[in-house]
């Protein structure tokens, strides 16, 4: 691997091969999404203990100021919404030129493997990678599932995974399921946890990733279940200390509890 490419994995995937990722991509297709109707605001508490955004380069440009050094991988696929016919229907919206113009350290896109257009989104990902390897830019693949939520098993996504691999992704970034360690275990290359749609307690959070994690992910690409939170700080300061520290749920929940009450305290002073 050369030099550039070596280089940019390393400044999201941090020296322990871990990573805490964050994602406020999500109004490329959703619009103002909740909770992220102002990224800009949204995120702020939360950059301290990001190791990357994963961001458009519309949000990028107008919510994050320039001079923050925090890593950006940049969204660069696109095309859809959620009232459009079919959210797999995706092409590539961003090019490198602008990847390299904004000092992206990775690009990421979605793959929707089974869809009407498997086919058009694997091209996508094979052309991507032919640009972005000319210039040593990391892909990071999204195995996307669209609304179909329930297609999330290991049979399913240790396919997709393997799959964007093989096409060249340096990183895939995956939904959690049972007997995670079949998707990661067939995929060559670093998988990172998706979190979807909000669970119901930080608990539930804190259990899935931490599985994930024993499984053999390196890390999450996270964003409802954090910032969607009534507590955004606590949780990811307590899935930090899953991903970085090898913690346990119960310290995770210790250190959201512990977190909670220092904010509340401070509210109250
Ligand atoms: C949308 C994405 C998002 O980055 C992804 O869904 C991660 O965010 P969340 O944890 O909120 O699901 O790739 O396709």
């Amino acid at each position: 691997m050369d030099w550039g490419m070596k280089n940019r994995l390393s400044r999201i995937i941090k020296p322990n091969g871990r990573c805490m990722l964050m994602p406020i991509d999500h109004g490329y297709f959703q619009g103002p999404t909740s909770k992220l109707e102002k990224p800009g605001e949204t995120i702020k508490q939360l950059l301290p203990y990001s190791d990357a955004l994963f961001v458009t380069r519309g949000v990028l440009r107008a919510c994050v100021s320039p001079a923050e050094t925090i890593p950006i991988i940049l969204r660069v696929s696109g095309g859809t919404s959620m009232v459009g016919k079919d959210l797999a229907n995706e092409t590539i919206t961003t090019s490198i030129e602008e990847a390299v113009r904004l000092n992206a350290s990775a690009v990421g896109m979605s793959v929707f493997i089974g869809s009407d257009y498997e086919h058009q989104t694997l091209s996508n990902l094979g052309n991507l990678v032919n640009e972005a390897e000319r210039y040593g830019i990391p892909v990071m693949a999204v195995t996307a599932v669209g609304r179909e939520l329930e297609k999330r098993d290991a049979r399913y996504l240790g396919l997709c995974c393997r799959i964007a691999a093989e096409i060249g992704a340096k990183v895939v970034k995956t939904y959690w399921c049972e007997d995670f360690d079949k998707v990661v275990n067939g995929c060559p290359v670093p998988v990172v946890i998706a979190g979807g749609p909000k669970v119901d307690t930080e608990r539930e959070v804190f259990e899935f990733v931490h599985d994930g994690m024993q499984r053999g992910a390196i890390g999450v690409n996270l964003g409802r279940n954090i910032w969607q939170s009534p507590h955004p700080v606590p949780t990811i300061r307590a899935l930090r200390h899953i991903i970085h520290e090898n913690g346990t749920v119960a310290q995770a929940l210790n250190i959201f509890n512990s977190v909670k009450n220092e904010e509340r305290k401070t509210i109250e002073v």
